[in-house]
This record gives C-alpha cells, sequence and structure tokens, in this order.
C-alpha cells in the first residue's frame, strides 16, 4: 500500500548551501548560480529548473514545470557556505580551477570574493596528495564541534531559516564500515577517544546531521554510507544521499548499459580510460584515494546487467576503469569507452565512445538538484536515505538488504513518481492499454 502524501512546509526565507570543498565543483556550482540570477547564462542540465513533470493521462498534455509543481527553494533565496584547507576564497579558487572562463568569473567577482572558505577539518592521512594550510585543531570531537560553532554562526549571520549540507571535498582514502561505524554509540565513543580512523568528511555530517540537516555526499567516502550516520540521521529526522555525483564516464555507462540489457544483447568486456588533469584528478592519482572512485565506478555495470539472471550475456564480462592525472587537460577531462558486445548467433561488435567532457560543468546542476530537492524532502517531513535520489549518483546508497538500482531510466522513474507521490497525484506505469485497446 503507498503511504498517504506528506504535507510540506513552505519554502519561506532562505535556504544556506552548506560546502566542504572549495574547489572545481564548488565554485562551478556557485559562481553558475550568480551567473543564472543575472542572466548570464542558463540552468542546463538541472532538473529542478529546467525539467517538467508529466501528470495524468497522456492526452491531458499536463506537464509543469517541477519547480511549479512541488514547492522548492528559490535561487535567489540561496546562500552558501564552505570550508577548504586551502585558504583561498570562492573568486580564487575559480580562477584555480580553470572551469569557467575568466571573463565571466571577472564579472562575477565581488560576489564570489565574499565567500571565504572556513578552516578545514583535514586530515592528510586521507587525502595524501594534499597539504591543507587552512586547518581546524583539536581532537576529532573538538572539530566537530567547531564545525557545528561555523553552521551556526553562519545561519545567524544571514538569517537563512534553513540549511543542506553537499560534501564537495576531496575524495578521502579507501576505508571500510568498522566497529566505530557500526552505531551512533560506538561513533560518539570513537569521538569522544580521538579516534583517528575517523575520516574528516565524518565530522562534517555529524554536525549536519546532528542539527536535523540534511546531507548528501558527492564523493565516493563512506561519510553517511554507515550505519551510525543512518541512525543520526533518522533520530534527528535528517534526509541523507549518497555517494559520488553521477557524472561523466558513469553518466554515459548507466544511460548505454541499460540499453545494451534491454535488447539483450550481450557484453564481453568494457574497457574505460579516463585522462583528466584537475586537482581531483591528482588526489585521485593516489592509488588510496582512486581505490575509493575504482569501487564506486565498477559497482553500475553488475546491478544493471544482472549477470546472475543472464548468465550468457554477461557473466564472462571484464570490466575495467582507469584514471590518468594529465595536467595539460585541467578540468576538460576526455573519458574513452571500448565496449565488446555480442548479439545474435554470439557475432562480436564493437561500441567506441570518446566523451570530451566538462566534469564540473555536469556536476553543478547536480549540486543545485541535491540541495533543493533535499530540503523539500526535509520540510516534507521524510528522513534518512532518500532513494529517489540516486538518479545523481554513483555509487547509491540503499537501506540494509535492498540492491541499488542503477538504470538511469528506473532512477529518474523513481525520482518522478516520487514527486507525483509528494503533491497526491496519480503515479505513471506507462500501461497505457486503455489508449489503444478499448
Ligand atoms: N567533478 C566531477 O564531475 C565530480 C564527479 C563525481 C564526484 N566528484 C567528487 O566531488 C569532489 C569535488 O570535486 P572537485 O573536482 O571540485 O575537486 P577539487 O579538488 O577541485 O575540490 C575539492 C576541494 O576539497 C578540499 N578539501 C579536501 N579535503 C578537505 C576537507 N577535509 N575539508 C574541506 N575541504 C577539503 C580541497 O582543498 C579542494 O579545494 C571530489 O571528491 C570528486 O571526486 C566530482
Amino acid at each position: 500500500m503507498t503511504q498517504a502524501p506528506p504535507s510540506i512546509a513552505p519554502a519561506s526565507g532562505k535556504l544556506a548551501i552548506l560546502l566542504p570543498g572549495l574547489g572545481a565543483v564548488s565554485t562551478t556550482f556557485i559562481a553558475g548560480i550568480e551567473a543564472i540570477l543575472q542572466g548570464l547564462g542558463r540552468p542546463i542540465g538541472s532538473l529542478t529548473q529546467m525539467g517538467r513533470v508529466r501528470l495524468g493521462k497522456r492526452t491531458e498534455m499536463k506537464v509543469p514545470l517541477i519547480k511549479e509543481f512541488v514547492p522548492l527553494a528559490s535561487l535567489d533565496d540561496l546562500v552558501f557556505g564552505s570550508w577548504d584547507c586551502v585558504p583561498d576564497n570562492a573568486y580564487e579558487a575559480a580562477l584555480k580551477a580553470g572551469v569557467l572562463e575568466p571573463t565571466l568569473i571577472e564579472k562575477l567577482r565581488s560576489k564570489l570574493e565574499a565567500i571565504q572558505p572556513w578552516t578545514a577539518a583535514f586530515d592528510q592521512k586521507f587525502v595524501q596528495k594534499l597539504h591543507g594550510t587552512h586547518c581546524k585543531r583539536g581532537t576529532r570531537r573538538a572539530l566537530a564541534e567547531q564545525i557545528g560553532n561555523d553552521i551556526d554562526a553562519f545561519l545567524k549571520k544571514t538569517g537563512a531559516s534553513r540549511a543542506v549540507m553537499i560534501w564537495c571535498g576531496s575524495t578521502e582514502v579507501f576505508t571500510q564500515s568498522g566497529p566505530h561505524h557500526a552505531s551512533l554509540a560506538a561513533l560518539e565513543k570513537a569521538l569522544d577517544h580521538d579516534e583517528q580512523a575517523i575520516a574528516p568528511s565524518i565530522l562534517y555530517a555529524y554536525a549536519a546531521l546532528t542539527r536535523g540537516i540534511p546531507y548528501a555526499n558527492g564523493a565516493p567516502n563512506l561519510t553517511v554510507d554507515i550505519p551510525a550516520m543512518q541512525e543520526l540521521a533518522n533520530q534527528t529526522h535528517a534526509p541523507i544521499a549518497g555517494k559520488d555525483f553521477k557524472t561523466g564516464q558513469t553518466l554515459m555507462k548507466t544511460i548505454l548499459a541499460p540499453g545494451l540489457r534491454a535488447r539483450h544483447l550481450g557484453i564481453r568486456g568494457w574497457y574505460s580510460t579516463n585522462i583528466l588533469g584537475n586537482r581531483d584528478g591528482e588526489v585521485l592519482d593516489d592509488p588510496q584515494s582512486f581505490k575509493t572512485k575504482e569501487v564506486s565506478k565498477l559497482s553500475v555495470l553488475g546491478t544493471i546487467l544482472q549477470p546472475e539472471l543472464n548468465p550468457e550475456l554477461y557473466s564472462d564480462l571484464y570490466h575495467k576503469v582507469c584514471i590518468n592525472y594529465y595536467p595539460p587537460r585541467g578540468d576538460n577531462k576526455e573519458g574513452w569507452d571500448n565496449i565488446d558486445i555480442f548479439g545474435w548467433l554470439g557475432y562480436a561488435m564493437q561500441i567506441k565512445i570518446d566523451f570530451l567532457c566538462r566534469d564540473s560543468i555536469l556536476a553543478a546542476p547536480i549540486v543545485l538538484d541535491l540541495a533543493l530537492f533535499l530540503d523539500l524532502a526535509k520540510r516534507a517531513g521524510l528522513k534518512g536515505i532518500q532513494e529517489w535520489l540516486s538518479f545523481y549518483l554513483k555509487s547509491p546508497m540503499v537501506k540494509e538488504g535492498l540492491y541499488p538500482e542503477h538504470n538511469l531510466f528506473h532512477q529518474e522513474m523513481k525520482l518522478m513518481n516520487t514527486l507525483r507521490w509528494m503533491m497526491g497525484e496519480t503515479q505513471i506505469t506507462h500501461l497505457g492499454i486503455d489508449y489503444y485497446q478499448a
């Protein structure tokens, strides 16, 4: 039985968007919002700004804009706060990131210069390629408290009525869920004992979730994908989502693989390699950080293709993902895919993709949509993992016992049906038999 639609509080007042990490993605996102507000660009790639949702029967032609259908915060109500272990303000960081044209950044200079990052909770053990110079000091517990104080002071200063936190910091080294992640009590104890195995990203999420602030994880780090944080999110009624923004090559993979699977074409091998030269690429040049990313990138094909159900087509699939740091490319990544497929009677074919993509241009609208939808979820009284936001994520978090849905089209349907459900509209099944079998 479907639950009754929730009642949704209005989006009144300002919404603070809190961003640990003020690098390429964050600055492209913030500068993008300012540019859009000044009429210097369009929010392309953002469902919340440009997307529509179909309602009712196909013959009714009711397809409102999502932002007119559900009550979302408006762009001119957003205020931005950030932390970074590098002291550059958003103007300097945007210039260094090299994603947007310097002439555009110059037009937004005063707005961007006003965003000065707070000192970071940083530990080089977790991001070995970075040397943080703009950092907080103290035990793990003290660091979490200092982050919390930054949040409280920012909300007071801006008068924001609500906040959302989106992790846009570097990918941390690979860690697995351990005993101090197993329950909230264990995590609290680990914080009290200054347990060095607690990653900095967890401290930001802890500070947000204890305040009931929704949190999304744009990187593949564990962070909120542990029982302790899910317990905390449920306790404080905070919606959470993660992990890892679905951009570039993985976006392509989750568009293409469902199509091949739908037509029952076999796949023998999928070789993916990338060159990129931004700071993210440099961080991922460290094998420990790459391992975190690799796990996230490799996971998508298994659940889309389901080799256990289709052994003849997919059980021998060889899947390889490489990322190569190549500074001349900056943020303009090039991703190659070679896909060895086979069809009728086992005859072999090949697909080659050469995606000249701009990573942060693809990530910025995801940050916006996650922030606005998580704020909506909070006002609708939803808490814990928001599976309907899997659409935006490479490695979607799911409730224990469920497998994640990676197919972009299933994810889109889930998102649209969740919006319909929230507003008391009929779900769309795409059966449509009544149109043509009277
Ligand atoms: N660009 C994309 O399309 C994309 C896609 C998926 C995921 N991501 C992930 O999003 C994150 C941001 O990507 P980016 O391209 O902006 O990287 P970036 O290197 O430009 O920015 C990350 C920033 O985080 C800062 N940082 C590192 N540790 C920190 C800490 N503990 N506290 C505060 N700041 C910290 C770094 O100094 C840096 O300025 C990365 O984890 C990346 O893997 C990016």
